[in-house]
């Protein structure tokens, strides 16, 4: 009989349609708070392209704006209930207020997702619908709410972006991290034409940048996307592939050989974004990387981009590890608290206490700046993916202040479309943006020259 079943069913069903949707998935995500970031295993239980990225959106939607939705939850629910029926009012919250659909819609496919949990009761599903069209009539009322992007960050966050750049900057970077859709931009091995040919030809919807990274708007499967087998690429945002391209000027200015490729250090290395640009131009790359598993799928992605000769990779602690012969340079990419990166990674936007965590770091990426002190470069570029002045140009002050190098100013021809982050002393703070060509994540670069 269940057989039967079985063959009716696939009778019925058309084999291009999937039996999981969107909203199953996305209801499933979000029930489980330790999944805030879109995961793959998820996203590959559906079949089409259109629903993966319907997924995409609905998950990343309502991470970004989990303050916003639980404020307006918290207005309509008069106590807050637990996992899978709190996952339903902020998906249905999500698709009323924050994506273009329909509200009887959004509640209806809402509610048909939630029945097909068995956990779920009936009376879970009124009061599900009860809150969702409550939420839905007082929409009109919500601009508060709704116009204040701050409320998705942490008051950690919130509290910390605010006293080192002020009220402005804190409201763009919560504007920017609260609506990000979720596209990533890639470096590319070879020309960036041809790769930008190739995803024309497979209609994959891109934009190339000013410094050559291609930002992909719904990427979905980044391993779907045509050229990853053959290592085409790899995932590095427009801000993090600066700072091998200030490495490469500052050697140009200072070095006369241009027939042997620069031998340079890459200062904690993983996963090698740095480390695969500045062997994709030839030269020849030593990372250093603390983490074995990192240094791991880091060897792999060179593996895939066919960089082993260029790009080699050393376990170790960069604060104790030494080198056999002096590199021309070194771009050491600290440890840091990463703040900069909200864009991909949500988790960003709701630490609670990184105090602690930024202090520890501090004090490696000191201690590692001390010991790179002694392997004989000639420039070195230090970077950081925090928007935190602690990590960024407060660590630039204790550079100089323990002596051997200058400052060597970064000039607006080296950056076209940043030259607006350039700060008075010739160090670049880039602070999270959507306006340009595929957006940037929060950096900060300064490049020195050894006296
Ligand atoms: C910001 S990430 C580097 C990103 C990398 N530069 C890239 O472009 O892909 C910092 C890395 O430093 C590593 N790290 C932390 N402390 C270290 C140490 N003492 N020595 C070497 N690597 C360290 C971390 O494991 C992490 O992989």
């Amino acid at each position: 009989m269940r057989c039967l079943q079985l063959l009716i069913l696939a009778l019925l069903v058309p084999a291009n349609v999937s039996l999981v949707n969107p909203r199953q998935v996305a209801l499933k995500v979000l029930s489980s708070p330790k999944k805030t970031n879109v995961n793959v295993d998820f996203l590959s239980e559906l079949k089409t392209p259109s629903d993966r990225n319907l997924c995409t959106n609905l998950i990343q939607t309502a991470n970004r704006r989990s303050g916003q939705i639980d404020a307006i939850i918290d207005r309509y629910a008069e106590k807050r209930p637990k996992k899978l029926v709190l996952a339903g009012l902020k998906l249905g919250i999500t698709q009323i207020h924050f994506l273009s659909t329909p509200p009887h819609a959004a509640i209806h496919e809402t509610l048909e997702a939630l029945k097909t949990f068995k956990e779920i009761s009936k009376p879970q599903i009124n009061f599900v619908n009860a809150v969702l069209r409550a939420a839905d009539r007082g929409k009109e009322g919500e601009g508060e709410v709704l116009g204040n992007d701050v409320l998705n960050l942490s008051d950690f966050i919130a509290g910390s972006i605010e006293s080192d750049w002020g009220a402005e900057v804190l409201e763009n970077v919560a504007r920017v991290y609260s609506r990000h859709s979720g596209g990533v931009s890639l470096t590319c091995r070879d020309s960036v034409e041809d790769f930008s040919k190739e995803l024309s030809k497979r209609e994959v919807e891109h934009v190339v940048g000013d410094l050559g990274s291609i930002y992909v708007k719904n990427p979905g499967s980044i391993k779907r996307l045509p050229g990853f087998e053959s290592g085409l690429f790899w995932v590095q945002d427009a801000s993090a592939a600066l700072p091998a391209i200030i490495l490469r000027n500052g050697i140009s200015q200072i070095s006369q050989n241009t027939e042997t490729p620069p031998f340079v250090i890459d200062v904690c290395s993983a996963p090698g974004g740095k480390a695969m640009q500045m062997g994709s131009w030839g030269w020849d790359v030593e990372g250093v990387e603390l983490v074995e598993k990192r240094a791991k799928r880091m060897c792999e992605n060179i593996e895939r981009c066919k960089l082993e000769k260029n790009v080699k990779v050393v376990v170790a602690d960069a604060s104790q590890h030494n080198f056999e012969r002096p590199p021309v340079g070194f771009l050491l990419d600290a440890p840091c608290s990463a703040t900069g990166t909200g864009r991909k990674n949500v988790d960003v936007m709701r630490r609670q206490n990184g105090a602690q965590m930024e202090a520890e770091l501090i004090e490696t990426t000191k201690s590692i700046w001390s010991n790179c002190l002694t392997w004989g470069a000639k420039v070195a570029v230090f970077s950081t993916c925090s928007l935190s002045e602690a990590e960024g140009e407060k660590q630039v002050n204790w550079i100089l202040g323990k002596g051997e190098v200058r400052i060597d100013m970064i000039k607006e021809e080296e950056v076209p479309g940043f030259a607006d982050s350039i700060d008075v002393r010739g160090c670049l703070r880039v602070f999270p943006d959507d306006t340009s060509p595929g957006g940037r994540d929060g950096f900060f670069i300064c490049r020195f020259i050894f006296e």
